[in-house]
């Protein structure tokens, strides 16, 4: 793996060749008296080195093409409490960087290397760091520009952990579907899916999983995994590891107990045709826009049949009708981040639909993005006196409110963007129906 890093920092040298760089990956964050937090490396320091230990530093001289690593010096006692920490000649050979230094020759050798450069690129912890050492440490938004952009294209390092990450995180959910019972608690079926993840050996998720029976399906980022699954409740669970930083971004609902009822069946099918239309899209030169449109016509079209919306498509996607049951994008990208970032500003484009977006980009070979759907039930917007004024010709308020118990769908995948053209699902979990409930042991 340590090609993959090297590969990185080449890459950052090549874009950012008129300065010095530097970072400092992730310190350790006291939690209470003489507790830390779990430790997890920063994205951009991982993407960099794949160095997993807290405080070290990073300092990239793109005009010498040489990169100095410091990691800490650690006294007899750490190790006594913590226990071994690899030695600069050792981290040199694990990590496959020439230099390793420990940390207190940092300031100094920034200073040193600083001389050569006019200009410096920073990331604000170690622009906090060096205050005072460095006149202007500055360049920090170039500097994560760039490496959003970077990060954005997959290197065929990263496309194998996130391999991994995804094949791992499959058979979790696979593990759940099939031991999934009624009168679990949410968290019995989260600690299922969490323990094949440990067991593979991954230290972190690449979020805090989402388990939400019934209506709590509806709440978009449902975090108390707390209540009690009902006999034929759905189950929404969207959960992923993580892999050496490189996570997988994994929904899928199904009923527990009991096959798919017809009001279950009629969502689930929308849901899962607008996913299966916007995979088929994932494709170089289509945008974000593209994908996002895509799904809010089959979900409108979908709301349509089910006689929950009325009127014309294009006027329910534009004035805001779809979103009251589909109130989030269609995906975004995957990689150290669960939300990777954009892609970088060079990649921005203009908006010109009237839907609301937060950002839109062309997607490219080597784009790992998530493709998830979802129709949901919202009390709070369905009863809302103003929605229902503004949309009382467009929504069937008394018929939407019916499925309020089903909570939502949502199903989530992660593809990534082939050469050929042809989108590469990273995803191995069951989501037609009938190999749902299968998987179910139903
Ligand atoms: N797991 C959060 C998301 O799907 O974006
Ligand atoms: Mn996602
Ligand atoms: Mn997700």
């Amino acid at each position: 793996m340590s090609q993959t890093y090297r590969r990185h920092r080449e890459q950052l040298m090549n874009r950012l060749s008129d300065g010095l760089i530097v970072l400092s990956g992730g310190q350790e964050i006291t939690r209470n008296n003489d507790v830390t937090y779990v430790f997890r490396q920063k994205s951009n320091f991982l993407y960099l080195t794949g160095v997993e230990e807290p405080n070290c530093h990073l300092l990239i001289d793109p005009k010498d093409r040489l990169v100095t690593l410091f990691i800490p010096r650690t006294d007899a006692r750490y190790k006594v409490w913590l226990g071994y920490v690899p030695s600069p000649k050792e981290a040199s050979e694990l990590f496959g960087i020439d230099r390793v230094l420990y940390s207190d020759r940092f300031k100094d050798e920034v200073k040193k290397a600083a001389k050569k450069h006019k200009k410096i690129y920073t990331d604000p912890d170690a622009a906090k760091f060096l205050n005072g050492t460095l006149k202007e440490p500055g360049g920090t938004d170039d500097l994560e520009d760039a490496l959003w952009e970077l990060r954005a294209v997959k290197t065929p390092g990263e496309l194998e952990l996130l391999r991994e990450a995804s094949r791992i995180s499959g058979r979790a959910h696979r593990a759940v579907m099939k031991a999934a019972r009624p009168g679990m608690k949410e968290y019995e079926a989260q600690a299922i899916f969490e323990a094949e993840c440990l067991r593979a050996g991954l230290k972190h998720l690449a979020y805090p999983s989402i388990v939400a029976a019934g209506k709590n399906a509806a709440v978009l980022h449902y975090h108390r995994n707390n209540a009690e699954i009902k006999k034929g409740d759905f189950l929404l669970i969207d959960a992923g590891g993580e892999l050496n930083g490189y996570g997988a971004d994994i929904t899928r609902t199904f009923p527990v107990g009991a096959r798919f009822n017809t009001r279950q069946k009629d969502v689930y099918t929308v849901v899962l045709e607008a996913q299966k239309q916007c995979i088929g899209q994932a494709l170089p030169e289509k945008t974000s826009l593209d994908l996002h449109l895509c799904a809010m016509r089959v979900l409108a079209d979908g709301l349509k049949s089910m006689k929950i919306l009325k009127g014309k498509t294009d006027d329910l996607m534009e004035n805001g009708a779809v979103r009251l049951f589909f109130p989030h994008g269609i995906g975004h990208l995957l990689g150290l981040d669960v939300h990777d970032g954009m892609g970088g500003k060079r990649r921005a484009m203009p908006n010109p639909s009237k839907i609301k977006m937060r950002f839109i980009a062309k997607l490219e070979p080597g784009f790992v993005i998530t493709v998830e759907p979802g129709l949901y039930f919202i009390d709070v917007l369905l009863n809302d006196r103003k929605n229902r004024e503004k949309y009382k010709s467009f929504v069937d308020f008394d018929r939407a409110e019916s499925f309020i118990d089903i909570g939502g769908v949502r199903i989530e995948d992660d593809i990534v963007i082939g050469e050929q053209g042809s989108p590469l699902n990273l995803t191995d979990v069951p989501k037609e129906i009938d190999d749902i409930e299968a998987a179910c042991d139903l």
